[in-house]
């Protein structure tokens, strides 16, 4: 209790550094240890060293002499800390504390290392945005990605357009389940202050955290067309949207008034938000409405554009031109490659990394965040076992895994892979503490993805900490997924299993071709022995799209005793994966 920790005078974030130590010591001994500036005596002492080159990089030293933790910039001295915050163990309440004499020297492979909560489809307070900080703080995460509007609620005060918040963050009812056609029939909104929003940008800062937020268009603007219907192509009426999934939501690309619109809110959200960048999401939009509403089709014809793709790029070339024009840069989804990327735009890739390696090929930037790998809002385990999701099945083994800079990348693109990503869309995640169910533990691996030199990873090292750190982090009042019960991938799935139809023939007659892209491995797919998984996104599952009736068979080459037979069907609802209406052997 007698250990003080130091600061270098006159730096008040470095004293910011050394208060924080000293409450994560608190929660953790129970003692109080004293900050104090000046020279270092025995006990805790943080110091700039412009000798440590990476400026998040750090030295931890500890030895008899005490501990030194040591940047090259208050944001390395942070990381240093959280690394000595988490070597001392949670029960250390009033024990004394060992640590190992050590030198570490850490820095992270990634300069941006984020996460994103999606607070439209469900509402996050305040007080639970700023837990999700606190652990994109304890694990190196340095950006949160906020997304604060889509088609199913307005969540950030507009001050010029008030009625965005009076009826943009409010939906009548909300769907049940994979959109079942049955509602809540309960009305659900919120929505942020602008005094709250910069209470959340200073929590964030303190902790070298900055928020990138995202005003999702041209699509995802359902809300907003709820509340001005003027705003889109047809005019209305439009409702906030009560289930998941892509709806007829574009904003009119063609009308002068829309475009205004976005200008004045994304002015509003720049004077909000100090970051180098602005998200304008540009993501699964659908553009229904745009090859028949009169201003958009005048638009195109003005502006030469051969489709309705070119007319997307046009406004997102605008919208660049305006953030440019405001010191701002454009970071936006996959899709703001189709038509024509804007000249000084980085690319978030979603949907695989081949965006964002189109995007890094052409000299832009890019931010990995792959469905496969880094959607924490798809299932961590056996989907049986599990609250319901969205769907897919991503254990921490696969986040664990994901490599952000793919093989076929040239040697001289590679720094502009700029980060990695993990994405909380939170369709099924209704609650804070369902939130961190989903978050924990499959944050840990994104953490070790982003920071970690790919030769220092190595998984069973890595789940024997998890593991620890799970029932560390349900110490500190968390709310972790329980590793130590999972289940792991379905049986077959990952190592083949023996039957009587391995290896053999297989011929697809009459009108049974599978689908290309769901050809799992091709003619050998169904007598491998490998299972499908959770999931039809592993690969291994094959497709069949538009048939009618099909037959296949199986040749085995000589009469032979059965003792079972059987197939493996999937069905799932919301991506339109059904069943066959009848199956029959023979
Ligand atoms: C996304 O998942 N629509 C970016
Ligand atoms: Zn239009």
């Amino acid at each position: 209790p007698s250990t003080k920790i130091f600061y270098p005078e006159g730096n008040d974030k470095m004293k910011k550094n050394a208060e924080f130590l000293a409450s994560y010591i608190k929660e953790i001994t129970g003692y109080e240890l004293a900050t104090a500036t000046g020279q270092p005596g025995k006990g805790i002492s943080l110091v700039i060293d412009q000798s440590i080159q990476n400026p998040e990089g750090y030295q931890l030293t500890v030895s008899d002499n005490g501990i030194r933790i040591a940047g090259s910039t208050d944001a390395g001295v942070f990381y240093g800390i959280q690394t000595l915050r988490k070597s001392i163990p949670a029960t250390a309440q009033g024990m004394n504390v060992e640590l190992p004499a050590a030198t570490i020297n850490d820095y992270p492979r990634f300069a941006y290392r984020g996460m994103m909560l999606d607070v439209s489809r469900h509402f996050f307070p305040v007080d639970s945005v700023k837990t999700y900080l606190d652990i994109l703080a304890l694990h190196n995460q340095n950006t949160f990605h906020w997304h604060l509007s889509d088609d199913q609620g307005w969540r950030i005060e507009i001050k010029k357009y008030p009625e965005l918040t009076q009826i943009g963050s409010k939906r009548k009812e909300t769907v049940i389940g994979h959109n079942s056609g049955t509602y809540d029939g309960k009305e659900y909104g919120g929505f942020y202050t602008q005094d709250q929003i910069r209470d959340v940008i200073n929590y964030a800062a303190e902790r070298h955290i900055t928020i990138i937020p995202e005003i999702d268009m041209p699509g995802h603007q359902l809300a907003a067309l709820a509340t001005y219907p003027e705003l889109g192509c047809t005019g209305g009426p439009y409702d906030v949207w009560g289930q998941w999934g892509v709806a007829d939501d574009v904003i009119c690309a063609g009308n002068e008034k829309s475009m205004q619109f976005l200008e004045d809110v994304l002015s509003e959200v720049i004077d909000l938000f100090p970051s180098e960048y602005i998200h304008i999401g540009g993501d699964e939009a659908g553009k229904a409405s745009w090859p028949t509403c009169k201003l958009c089709q005048a638009r195109m014809k003005k502006e030469g554009l051969k489709d309705v793709n070119e007319l997307q790029s046009y406004l997102i070339h605008r919208i660049e031109v305006f953030l440019n024009g405001h010191n701002r840069k454009l970071l936006g989804w996959d899709e703001i490659l189709e038509g024509g990327l804007a000249p000084n735009a980085t690319v978030m890739s979603w949907r695989g990394t081949e965006g964002g390696m189109k995007a890094v090929e052409s000299g832009h930037k890019a931010i990995m965040t792959p469905g496969e790998f880094c959607y924490f809002d798809s299932y961590q385990d056996a989907p049986d076992s599990q609250p319901e999701a969205i769907g897919g099945y991503l254990p921490l083994s696969k986040v664990y895994s994901f490599n952000p800079v793919p093989d076929t990348l040239s040697a001289e693109k590679v720094g502009l892979v700029y980060g990695v990503q993990a994405n909380l869309f939170t369709e099924y995640i209704p609650t804070p503490e369902h939130a961190e169910m989903m978050i924990y533990p499959r944050v840990l691996a994104l953490a070790e993805v982003a920071w970690s030199a790919p030769s220092k990873k190595n998984y069973e090292d890595f789940h024997v900490r998890a593991l620890k750190a799970v029932e560390e982090l349900k110490k500190s009042g968390y709310n972790p997924f329980e590793l130590k019960n999972e289940i792991g991938n379905r049986p077959g799935a990952d190592k083949p299993v023996e039957h009587l139809a391995v290896g053999k023939k297989v011929t697809y007659g009459l009108d049974a071709a599978y689908y290309p892209g769901y050809a799992a491995g091709g003619d050998t797919a169904l007598v491998d022995g490998v299972r499908g998984g959770w999931t039809y996104g592993d690969k291994r599952w094959q497709g069949f799209i538009d048939k009618k009736r099909m037959d296949i068979t199986i040749d085995l080459e000589k009469e032979t005793e059965l003792h079972f037979i059987g197939a493996d069907f999937m069905q799932v609802c919301g991506p339109e994966v059904f069943m066959p209406a009848d199956f029959y052997i023979r």
